[in-house]
């Protein structure tokens, strides 16, 4: 299985904020806001990873997070040149997922609750032995500014439409998403939208046509997260620091995650903290590991 993260866009909804950084690279609490999404893909022990963002700041991303040795993954690097659309991920990436698996992920969507890495990895089991996709259902409180399932009265899903004014209801597509290889060849014959963007939508309508998609629905209880505007953004800070601070761990720990998973050794874990020991997180690390 390997996984997309996508991490470009122009972020617009944050000018002037993003006019000189790009959005997914802005703190979210005590950590960029790519670490969350990056820690979703750890705890589902996918190793090979394709960082796609803009030509102007793909180098940061490399900057910070190199070939990811440090977590004990594979990280490589591919430029969008406009932000086409979320499916264009799959184009960009043929060479990249090559005949597996693949797992797209949202770089601005944070995940948090029990029983996650359960879920994520009985998908990952799924996906590579069904050929089916999966996609991940929450309820929200303004479905227009999503992909919105519409389900008939037995519960099964009947359509998927992206930002509709009228929702037939509260659940939502969030942006995580595991496909098989076909999604490639899907992806490069749908049309771009009215909005002139390749959906992710058109995706999913796809495979729901054909009978081959799983909508996993996230409890109530789960917290899910977008980030694309200022309010969402410092709620999203809040809402970290809040249980961070209450419950004495961290949320997207990538050191962390990598050590529990086996990815890194200790060695490996102490030369990590070794850049950060004057910072809560690296002391964080410390504390819990090293001493
Ligand atoms: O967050 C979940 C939602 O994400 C889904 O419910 C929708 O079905 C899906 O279309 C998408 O909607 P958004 O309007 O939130 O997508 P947005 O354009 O904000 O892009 C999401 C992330 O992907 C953001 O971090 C920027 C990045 N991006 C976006 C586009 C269009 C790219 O890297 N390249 C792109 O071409």
């Amino acid at each position: 299985m390997k996984a997309i993260l996508l991490a470009g866009g122009k972020g617009s909804r944050l000018y002037p904020v993003t006019l000189g950084v790009s959005k997914q690279l802005l703190p979210v609490y005590d950590k960029p806001m790519i670490y969350y999404p990056l820690s979703v893909l750890i705890m589902a022990k996918i190793k090979e990873i394709l960082l796609i963002s803009t030509k102007e700041d793909i180098n940061s991303y490399k900057r910070l997070l190199s070939d990811g040795t440090q977590f004990g993954i594979s990280i490589e690097y591919k430029v969008q040149n406009k932000p086409n659309g979320l499916a264009e991920a799959f184009i960009l990436g043929e060479e990249f997922i090559g005949k597996d698996p693949v797992c797209l992920i949202l770089g601005d969507n944070i995940f948090y609750g029990l029983d996650f890495t359960e879920k994520l990895e009985m998908v990952v089991k799924r996906t590579l032995s069904v050929g089916k996709g999966t996609i991940f259902s929450y309820p929200v409180n303004e479905p227009n500014r999503y992909g919105v399932i519409e389900y008939d009265k037995n519960g099964d899903v009947v359509s998927i439409v992206e930002k509709p004014r009228h929702p037939k209801s509260n659940n939502v597509v969030v942006g995580l998403y595991f496909y098989p290889n076909i999604v490639v060849k899907i992806a490069k014959k749908i049309r771009p939208s009215k909005r002139g963007e390749l959906e992710i939508t058109s995706i999913n309508e796809y495979f729901l046509k054909e009978r081959k998609l799983k909508v996993e629905a996230l409890p109530q209880e789960f917290i899910w997260l977008d980030t694309g505007t200022l309010k969402s953004l410092i709620a999203a800070g809040q809402f970290i620091e809040t249980i961070e601070k209450r419950k004495g761990i961290k949320v997207g720990c990538l050191e962390e995650l990598a050590y529990q998973k086996g990815f890194i050794n200790k060695k490996q874990l102490i030369q990590s903290i070794s850049k950060m020991s004057e910072t809560s997180y690296g002391n964080y690390l410390k504390n819990k590991y090293i001493k």
